[in-house]
């Protein structure tokens, strides 16, 4: 329960009842909002809370605190007459929001993890079906990624099925894309991933199995051609001897 700020009698009430009363629940939340890099639009809001509904709050961009209920009107009057609370609350931009921002900034935000990713066979595809392909994209960070697809350096924009980011719950994020495609002899298929950690976009070039069909034919082909190999040899073999026996058989018939 954080009350430190809640020196004014009423509030201090407040919080006591707080902790006497179940079911209730006031709270204090301050927020630091902010989208430039540079953080100069950086906001303060602190949120006086009772239940899920706020009677009293400070904007950085107002400069006062204002109330919601008569209550937090009340206390809002009397804290924006008080010069040193006014002024404590105004210097939080600078004093708690920038210098926290920053370091948030430079611990997590400006890290960059590299995905792993990997390309793989959903589908083979035959005559009468396409080929299905999975590009896997594996923890990454941050969550921020474009997963796209190049058909013969094309970009392929139909066909393809992509999940959302999904977090791993270590910080990392994984995502994945598919893509649908008549396979033909000669096309390239690549899957391109484009994030903060990567300085250009990364091209991963598809390498489809080969299919079992013409593997197949291939080790009846080799298996055939090993087999005639061997029969050419043994029928040559045995030419060979009948020729060196018959001669033999000639000469010691001199
Ligand atoms: C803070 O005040 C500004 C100016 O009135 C307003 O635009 C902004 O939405 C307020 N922010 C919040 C979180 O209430």
């Amino acid at each position: 329960m954080e009350c430190v700020k809640m020196s004014l009698p009423e509030l201090l009430v407040l919080c006591v009842l707080t902790g006497a009363a179940d079911g209730y629940y006031n709270y204090r939340w301050t927020q630091c909002i902010y989208s430039s890099p540079d953080l100069s639009d950086m906001v303060y809001i602190e949120g006086f809370y009772f239940n899920k509904y706020p009677f009293l709050k400070f904007n950085s961009t107002v400069g006062k605190f204002v109330g919601f209920t008569e209550f937090g009107v009340r206390n809002a009057e009397m804290w924006n007459k008080d010069a040193s609370i006014l002024q404590q609350a105004r210097a939080q931009v600078d004093v708690f929001c920038r210098p926290n921002a920053k370091l948030t900034e430079a611990a997590v935000y400006n890290k960059t993890v590299q995905p792993k990713v990997k390309l793989s066979s959903v589908m083979p595809g035959d005559n009468t079906h396409p080929a299905l392909v999975m590009c896997s994209v594996y923890d990454f960070y941050p969550e921020p990624i474009t997963v796209s697809w190049l058909q013969d350096g094309v970009v392929v924009t139909s066909d393809v099925t992509s999940t959302e980011e999904l977090p791993n719950g270590d910080w990392l994020y994984q995502t994945h894309s598919e893509l649908e495609y008549t396979p033909k002899a000669g096309q390239q298929i690549s899957c391109v991933v484009e994030h903060a950690s990567f300085s250009k976009p990364m091209i991963y070039d598809w390498d489809p199995p080969v299919p079992e069909f013409e593997f197949n034919m291939q080790l009846l082909f080799t298996i055939e051609t090993a087999g005639l190999v061997l029969g050419i040899t043994i029928a040559a073999a045995g030419f060979l001897y009948y020729k060196i026996t018959s001669a033999g058989l000639k000469r010691s018939s001199y």
